[in-house]
């Protein structure tokens, strides 16, 4: 079913209903009575505005939750399609659906009350096709359909569900039902234009989490840990004497041992049970979802044990394709902190966060998140069917807007670098992950389209200098209240993100065969590039707003000339460790840091950042207990309290972009062609990591490295290679720095680990500069003790000259000056293979 005119049934909703904005609705029932004999096959086709269960003969018809998914709406809407032959029974059947408010109606937003953004009343559209052979036969919505207000008195996607079961009518999508105190329906108005057959994976419970343990509160109060963050919702399992109600509030993290509900903003997170007392009720909410660790219950009658509590996470039923491990626990929990809020995020839709009241498409995050998602997930289903509303809504609108689906905010930027960037960087993303140029190929107008309008506002000289930027979002040196107010200047990161967007424009139209876009933007991107370098890069490589994220983009994107590019390699690295290895960027020049890092000679940095542990870092959430990845480096302070900024989710996988990294250089798994058609083994060993491993689910088949600093000082890297590809090697820490080409299969290499130098007085300038850490450090004590006295290391003299020289040469060493430099050779010696 394709087309609008196959479609006999139309939307239908409880007459003389307005849908006026009343607060939260109630989830209405609808039902109907038809008649059928044996059938060969029947098929139900279901969607709504609002989420939507059907049930036929009393069943539960499949197992998607959150049905119809969010699309933009007024373009698109999904119908679920099930094979419902099993259900249909001879003579009188009955049709039934509960409708909640879902994205459809139900508040969106973090402006407060912004309801019925798509529809007014909660629409219901199923069609039954039932096929016997020599006949066929359809249900469909229409008038005939009754209604009545059911147990769900109210549902909120921000707010929670609230569950009266002594409101139930049982057997109510049976045909035994009475139902003949229902109300009328009526056809409702809906362009069937809209409706598609769904191109993403449906949203499931997809696991379930026992309690760790119950908690008593300082105020008394009692709470469950489910040790993650997640996302979903709890089941409760209770005994008690009708109209008892429990209650459930919902939050991520603690606060002086209560929950800490302030992040939530207006989300109220809040479900709640009536019981219709007698037996054990098991009950969970099914139009809403929270995301959450920790919950609060009230109004339990009785003992409240673990096993009464249950938490069902959801998100949109992807294929896992990306693992990795390594021997660093902290580094794993980090990566599982990032799978975590991938899937949190992923409900439906590439979101934000999903705990307050945000859970939107916003742009710019799935910008940066998109190569990890495509190693962790396929997500070729659910990211090109969020692009092609990317697309409807650029088209609607004539700029790609900041979240997707769209709905209008107060002082809506428009467009703005990095976010609206998307539209061009997420396809190119997806084709080199798939391979697939279809990818491309769909996504082209949009694509085109939106750098031609960035085209038009850029300045003659080719700055991106006007408009609102959200800049280097969440930069850690921004003061809490406003995030935007980082150290990078906003244009700077525009201009730099559409020298990107420009040159990937010219290499996608010379896929497509499209010559004269190629050139075309071929020519935009060396003019934006030639601007940036005129505005912002001294010929020496120094950049004006020196920044980290500054120095990142300009090396990743390739803006800078070979020289220039190694001393902003240099300018990077110093900066890094000014900061004593702690993060300074936010969600533009994160993603970026550890490879501007590692492509200009400083692996060692990039390690020493990936692994610090102070705040802020990769890891200091992890030594705070984080499950997922949050949206502050310190969204927790290190005293315990929650950061006082108005964006303090603790789950949003942004800063998880990191994750990229860590696949292709840590464990050493890259595509070299796209949709991994020749792979590139490369894994680079660093800080105290003894080893590493990933697989990825490539379109052709699984690919691996597994690498391991041997006790015996041996190396030994395993690999597979999928059939259909070959791979480059490059064998780390080798004596003979071999560089193979291989073919399918697995293969093993194990060899004596290349001799690292031991550091001591006799060591020349010459080594010690090849050591950039140790370099720095001894840099830093002469620094120390001789001020303004230059050190070089760089005329063939001095690279020969040794430390006994130097000292040798110095009439009177100073007092400490000697230890100093002998303990930063011993803190080098001792460090493992931070040298290669
Ligand atoms: C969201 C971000 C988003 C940002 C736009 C926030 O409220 O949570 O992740 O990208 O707004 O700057």
């Amino acid at each position: 079913m394709t087309s609008s005119t196959h479609w006999t049934a139309r939307f239908i909703a409880p007459a003389n209903n307005t849908g006026a904005s009343t607060g939260h609705h109630l989830a209405p029932l609808f039902r109907r009575n038809f008649v059928a004999g044996p059938v060969r096959r029947a098929v139900l086709h279901v969607t709504a505005l609002g989420f939507v269960e059907a049930y036929l003969n009393g069943h539960l018809v499949g197992d998607e939750v959150l049905a119809p998914g969010w699309t933009s709406y007024a373009h698109r809407l999904n119908y679920s399609t099930y094979d419902v032959t099993h259900l249909i029974g001879n003579g009188t059947n009955t049709l039934g659906a509960i409708v909640g408010e879902g994205w459809a109606r139900g508040r969106l937003g973090w402006e407060g009350q912004r309801e019925n953004v798509y529809a007014a009343r909660p629409g219901l559209f199923m069609q039954l096709e039932l096929d016997y052979g020599d006949r066929t036969a359809t249900v469909a919505t229409d008038a005939e359909f009754v209604t009545s207000p059911g147990p769900v008195v109210s549902d909120s996607i921000y707010d929670g569900e609230h569950y009266d079961a002594r409101l139930e009518k049982p057997g109510w999508s049976t045909p035994g039902f009475d139902a003949s105190g229902w109300a009328p329906t009526e056809v409702m108005e809906w362009d069937l234009s809209t409706l598609e057959a769904p191109t993403k994976e449906p949203v499931r419970r997809m696991e379930e989490i026992p309690v760790q343990r119950l908690i008593t509160t300082p105020s008394g109060k009692t709470v469950a840990d489910f040790g993650q963050n997640l996302v979903g919702w709890v089941r409760i399992s209770v005994e008690g004497a009708a109209g008892t109600t429990v209650t459930i509030r919902h939050a991520e993290a603690l606060e002086d041992g209560e929950l800490a509900t302030r992040p939530l903003r207006t989300a109220k997170a809040t479900d709640s049970y009536t019981l219709r007392g007698g037996s054990q009720e098991i009950w969970e909410p099914r139009f809403t979802f929270h995301g959450f660790r920790y919950v609060e219950i009230e109004g339990y009658p009785g003992a409240l044990t673990p096993s009464d509590l249950t938490a069902v996470v959801i998100h949109t039923d992807m294929t896992r394709t990306g693992w990795f491990e390594t021997s660093n626990p902290l580094l794993n929990q980090l990566h599982s902190n990032i799978v975590w809020s991938m899937k949190s995020n992923f409900v439906s839709l590439p979101t934000d966060c999903p705990q307050r009241d945000e859970r939107m498409g916003w742009t710019g995050d799935i910008n940066v998140f998109g190569p990890t998602a495509a190693y962790l997930y396929d997500v070729r289903g659910v990211l090109a069917s969020w692009l092609r509303d990317l697309a409807l809504e650029q088209r609607h609108k004539g700029y790609v807007p900041m979240f997707i689906p769209n709905f209008p905010t107060h002082g809506d930027p428009k467009t703005t670098a990095v976010w609206s960037d998307t539209a061009v960087l997420l396809p190119w993303t997806l084709y080199q992950a798939y391979g697939e140029e279809h990818i491309l190929a769909d996504a082209y107008p949009s694509m085109h389209d939106y750098t031609t309008q960035v085209e038009g506002l850029i300045s003659p000289n080719g700055l991106w200098d006007s408009g609102f930027q959200f800049g280097d979002w969440l930069d850690p040196d921004a003061p809490p209240e406003y995030p935007g107010d980082g150290k990078t200047e906003p244009h700077l990161v525009a201009t730099a993100y559409f020298c990107r967007v420009t040159e990937v424009m010219s290499q996608t139209a010379a896929i497509l065969g499209r010559q004269e876009d190629e050139k075309k933007f071929a020519e935009l991107s060396a003019k934006v590039k030639q601007a940036f370098r005129d505005e912002y890069v001294a010929p020496s490589g120094r950049l004006a707003n020196g920044s980290p994220t500054a120095y990142a983009l300009a090396i990743t994107f390739d803006i800078l000339d070979d020289a220039q590019r190694e001393r902003a390699g240099e300018m990077l690295a110093a900066l890094v460790s000014k900061a004593k290895y702690t993060i300074s960027t936010g969600f533009v020049g994160t993603p970026l840091l550890c490879d501007a890092l590692t492509q200009t000679g400083h692996l060692d940095h990039a390690y020493r950042l990936l692994l610090q542990t102070a705040c802020p870092s990769f890891l200091y959430p992890v030594t705070m207990g984080a499950t997922t990845v949050w949206e502050r480096w310190d969204s927790m302070l290190p005293n315990g309290k929650v950061n006082p900024g108005g964006m303090t989710s603790f789950n949003h996988y942004a800063l998880g972009a990191v994750a990229d990294w860590m696949h292709r250089t840590v464990a050493g798994l890259a595509p070299a062609a796209p949709g991994y058609k020749r792979l590139r083994l490369a894994p680079r060993p660093g800080g105290d990591l003894t080893s590493a491993s990933t697989r990825h689910l490539t379109p052709y088949g699984e690919a691996r490295t597994s690498w391991q600093i041997n006790e015996d000082g041996t190396f030994t890297l395993d690999a597979t290679v999928p059939e259909g590809t070959t791979a480059q090697v490059v064998l780390p820490l080798h004596p003979g720095k071999l560089v193979l080409d291989v073919g399918p299969g697995t293969h093993r290499w194990h060899y004596p680990l290349l001799e690292k130098p031991r550091y001591g007085l006799d060591t020349s300038f010459g080594v010690l500069e090849e050591d950039p850490v140790l370099w720095e450090s001894f840099a830093g004590v002469f620094a120390t003790y001789f001020p303004g006295v230059p050190l070089d290391a760089d005329s063939p003299e001095a690279r020969s000259t040794t430390i006994k020289d130097m000292l040798n040469i110095i009439p009177i060493s100073p007092t400490g000056f000697v230890e100093a430099i002998e303990q930063v050779l011993e803190e080098a010696n001792a460090s493992s293979a931070s040298t290669f």
